[in-house]
């Protein structure tokens, strides 16, 4: 009998300690929903990185840095919660209904890319705000240079 009730206090505190670790996994999950998404459904074309010289020539899109960067400057706004507001609902619209008159991209980007398809059926909108939100609060890094990324695109020195 003493074996036994030892036995299940172990069985309980190991189902304790289990039920703890998945709860807080549950919530790493959570947050880093938009990042996971991020990777599964815009990097394929939009990469996360600046691009090397070598990349550069194979680029599907433009970095996600460099379209984050002209995002946060195309978006005007009185304050910033307005505008993270903004270009969080920008970035929503747009994945599902792009358009040349919509972009805030430099028209240089349109010409050589094209204009992005529409993501409209393989993304939510539910999807797309935890990846907006992602996007908005990680890029572009502090320390982009924007107008070096541009040549090293357009590969010039
Ligand atoms: C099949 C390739 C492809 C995928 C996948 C893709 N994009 Fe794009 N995206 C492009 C291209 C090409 C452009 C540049 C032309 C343009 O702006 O329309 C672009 C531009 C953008 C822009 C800038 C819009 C502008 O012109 O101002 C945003 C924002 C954007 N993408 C977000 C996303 C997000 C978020 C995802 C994932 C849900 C994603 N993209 C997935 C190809 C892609």
């Amino acid at each position: 009998m003493k074996k036994i009730s030892f036995i299940s206090i172990l069985a309980l505190l190991a189902f304790l300690l289990a039920s703890c670790s998945q709860s807080a996994g549950k919530k790493v999950a959570t947050t880093n929903k938009g990042k996971e998404l991020f990777y599964k459904k815009c990097n394929v074309c939009h990469i996360d990185s600046r691009p090397t010289k070598e990349q550069a020539p194979y680029l599907l899109a433009p970095p996600i840095m460099g379209v984050l960067y002209h995002v946060k400057d195309g978006i005007k706004a009185d304050n910033p919660a307005e505008k993270r507001k903004k270009a969080i609902a920008f970035i929503m619209d747009y994945v599902h209904n792009p358009d040349k008159s919509k972009s805030l991209c430099e028209a240089h980007a349109i010409k050589r890319f094209g204009i992005m398809p529409s993501l409209k059926a393989s993304v939510t909108q539910e999807e797309l705000r935890l990846i907006a939100n992602y996007l908005y609060d990680n890029y572009p890094p502090a320390d982009m240079k924007h107008e070096k990324m541009d040549k090293d695109m357009k590969g010039e020195d």
